[in-house]
């Protein structure tokens, strides 16, 4: 079924996009009116059930959303720096209770009490001057540190456009299969979370026959306390649109989709700017510097779900279809977007191709950690002295990331938070174990993810900590498998009840539901919450024993 509908939408291709016309239709009150769905589905030929279907599932399109004029963030770095309570009651001043709604996670880990106002995001003390913003609002800008200790591959600074992208003018004098070995010897890996050598997914869509071809780059960047990808469109937007091109030559694409999140707004404007500088440079369309390359890029705003973030819940997001995670195989790189060929990297991922173009794939291999090449940006959120964005060579102790480049805590701090929702929590004792690469993470039974950290401060209660994590994928699971559906709502009932009464959680019964989650979901939202459970049982257990029979 779902099938059809992807081949359906790809009828309309771009031209007219359903996703994006409930988004244009939900502007005026938050939320697309009853007959406009009607419309909507006359239009694109779709059941009224699909587009019902597709618009109650994002959190900036459901009727829920209807008259909400002001966002706070929920993420985790906001919840644990204890901001939000107090920018709740600042903005009560200027909004009525039920115009302030929520968002998840603004990427303003670094200086917290973060809201969104009229497409704008604000943090730190922001909210002081709320009238005014009400009034006019401006754009305040954020600060916090860059640095690279190491290579700097993604943080570099690049002397104008013209002279960056020659880098594609020598690329494109090469053939594909030769830029295909350098990115194979430089063994990049997937930035994302999964780790996946971007090497095969090209060549898997090179190999695959198909009149058309997309490289998708996945700017979904959901997990909360993660902002590298929100530096890297704000900063760096050429080294990932020259990745995406140099991506798309050698994987025969023509079409380049960005889906970024509905909470970086200011990601979306610089993307779309930078898009626009290289139509004015005549570096896109067709026939680009002379040669047989033709490629164009296509923005798509995201609306609010965590689970977009998922390869196969983004691609049926840009269908207009409900974004429930697809069974694989067929993978993308077969069958993906429309149907078609179909690669999907991560911003960080796509944004190293400029490096190994220039300075080649050997080069790249040279830095980092066995099979962990190259560098990794960090996120440190504010309990860190010098929060920011930091990017280190894969292998670089952690303890050298934390004490060194953060600066240390600004407070006691229990437990770290490291790699999103799904990734591992590390205990302060464990820091000298590890080293910032996918290996270490695994063998200590953690998780590198996106290598985002939220800390988790002494004073915090680890409870409403794990009933946040439970609540999240309660909210985020797209619904598809009951393991995540339902274990995750079971898990936010057993921890909200021993929390707020003298119940006492069965240890077994909880060892059972986050087994089952962990072996029976279909998708890492479900299958990967166990582990920051887990690891919270494993290392931080006293703390925990009130609330379980003993
Ligand atoms: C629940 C869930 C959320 C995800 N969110 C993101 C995300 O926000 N950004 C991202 O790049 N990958 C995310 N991923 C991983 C993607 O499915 C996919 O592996 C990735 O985009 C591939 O790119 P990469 O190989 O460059 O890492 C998520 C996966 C899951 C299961
Ligand atoms: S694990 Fe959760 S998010 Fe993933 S497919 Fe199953 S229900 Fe959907």
């Amino acid at each position: 079924m779902s099938k059809n509908l992807g081949e359906l939408a790809g009828r309309k291709g771009f031209h007219a996009n359903l996703f994006e016309s409930l988004g244009v239709a939900a502007q005026e009150t938050g939320t697309p009116s009853r007959e406009r769905m009607e419309e909507l589905s006359k239009e694109f030929l779709m059941g009224k059930a699909n587009v019902f279907g597709t618009a109650s599932f994002y959190d900036f399109l459901k009727e829920d959303n209807k008259g909400k004029k002001v966002y706070v963030c929920n993420g985790s770095a906001c919840l644990t720096a204890g901001t939000q309570d107090a920018l709740k009651e600042k903005l009560g001043a200027a909004f009525a209770a039920d115009e302030i709604g929520e968002m998840c996670c603004l990427g303003r880990c670094h200086e917290n009490s973060a809201f969104n106002y009229k497409g704008t995001n604000y943090s730190g003390n922001a909210a002081e001057k709320i009238q005014e913003i009400k009034k006019q609002p401006s754009k305040i800008e954020d600060s916090y540190t860059v640095a690279s200790y190491g290579t700097a591959v993604l943080t570099a600074t690049f002397s104008t456009i013209k002279e960056y992208y020659q880098t594609l003018a020598s690329a494109l004098k090469q053939s594909p299969e030769t830029l295909l070995a350098g990115l194979k010897e430089s063994g990049l890996r997937g930035r994302g979370g999964a780790g996946f050598p971007i090497a095969f997914k090209l060549e898997s869509c090179r190999n695959t026959a198909g009149n058309q071809k997309f490289i998708v780059c996945n700017a979904d960047e959901g997990d909360p306390g993660a902002y590298s990808d929100r530096y890297l469109m704000e900063h760096q937007p050429h080294s990932i649109l020259l990745g995406m091109m140099i991506a798309g030559y050698i994987a025969g694409a023509d079409t380049g989709v960005l889906y970024i999140r509905a909470e970086y707004p200011e990601s979306q404007l610089v993307m779309q700017q930078a898009i626009d500088d290289l139509v004015k440079e005549n570096l896109l369309g067709d026939h680009i510097l002379g040669s047989a390359f033709c490629f164009k890029f296509k923005l798509i705003r995201a609306m609010g779900a965590y689970i977009c973030g998922e390869e196969t819940a983004l691609l049926s997001s840009i269908e207009g279809q409900r974004p429930e995670v697809r069974v694989r195989p067929p993978y993308p790189t077969q069958e993906g977007l429309f149907n078609k060929p179909t690669v999907v990297n991560n911003v960080e991922t796509l944004a190293c191709i400029p490096y190994i173009i220039q300075h080649g794939g050997k080069q790249f291999a040279s830095i980092g950690k066995g099979k962990s090449t190259g560098t990794k940006l960090v996120s440190l959120d504010g309990y860190f002295k010098k929060p920011g964005i930091y990017e280190v060579d894969m292998g670089t102790p952690l303890d050298m990331v934390v004490n060194e480049l953060g600066g240390g805590f600004t407070a006691k701090i229990k437990a770290m938070h490291i790699g999103g929702p799904l990734g591992g929590l590390v205990p302060v004792h464990k820091i000298k174990d590890l080293t910032v690469d996918f290996e270490s993470f695994n063998q200590n039974g953690f998780l590198l993810g996106h290598a985002s950290i939220v800390c988790i401060p002494e004073h915090f209660p680890l409870i409403d900590y794990l009933e946040h994590l439970f609540a999240f994928t309660a909210h985020e699971s797209c619904g598809k498998c009951f393991p995540c559906r339902l274990g995750s709502t079971r898990g936010y009932e057993l921890i909200n009840k021993a929390r707020t009464s003298d119940y006492k959680i069965e240890r077994q019964l909880m060892n059972d539901l986050v087994e089952t989650m962990e072996t029976g979901s279909l998708c890492a939202l479900g299958g990967g919450l166990p582990l920051p459970i887990k690891n919270a049982m494993q290392y931080i257990d006293e703390e925990l024993k009130p609330y379980f029979k003993s």
